[in-house]
């Protein structure tokens, strides 16, 4: 996603408006997620992601878009809370539905999708396309996020080497 492309997408935020005016999900924005990116980020960009591939694909992109924004609604770190990466990908879609009920009612697909969205890692498989979207975006979001700065960085390496060369 290109940062902010949401924001253009009159249909999209009109679908989730309500979710981000709530406490709860600005809460999002104080935590890290993966290093570079905070949990609200991540959740836009998994939310308006798997939005946009539901819908070419005749999905229900209205669910995926809602219960994208609120798949990981928890409220700790998780890189420093004591679980093991196990425990953690089991407990937290269970803390993230039991808080996205307290701000919306959600549909059967919704709840699957944000109770499935680490089924690579957990036992439990999703019972709908839409919850496999959702899923693959998250762990492609999450190796991007990780990523990008450090291909800025390695683009800058590359352009300060090729000046050396030209100066030589
Ligand atoms: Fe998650
Ligand atoms: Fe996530």
């Amino acid at each position: 996603m290109q940062k902010d492309e949401w924001k253009n997408d009159s249909e999209y935020r009109e679908i989730v408006s309500d979710l981000l005016a709530t406490d709860m999900v600005k809460k999002l924005a104080n935590y890290t997620q993966h290093h570079h990116s905070t949990r609200l980020e991540h959740s836009i960009a998994v939310s308006f992601d798997s939005y946009k591939i539901a819908k070419r694909r005749g999905l229900d992109y209205r669910a995926v878009a809602r219960a994208g924004l609120l798949h990981d609604l928890f409220f700790y770190d998780w890189r420093t809370t004591k679980f093991d990466l196990g425990s953690h990908a089991f407990i937290h879609p269970r803390v993230a539905l039991r808080n996205a009920e307290r701000i919306t009612k959600l549909s059967p697909m919704e709840k699957d999708i944000i109770l499935k969205h680490m089924w690579g890692l957990t036992l439990a498989r999703p019972k709908y396309e839409e919850s496999v979207i959702v899923s693959l975006v998250d762990d492609y979001e999450a190796v991007h996020e990780f990523m990008s700065p450090m291909k800025a960085k390695y683009e800058n390496l590359k352009h300060q080497v090729k000046r050396i060369s030209v100066s030589k």
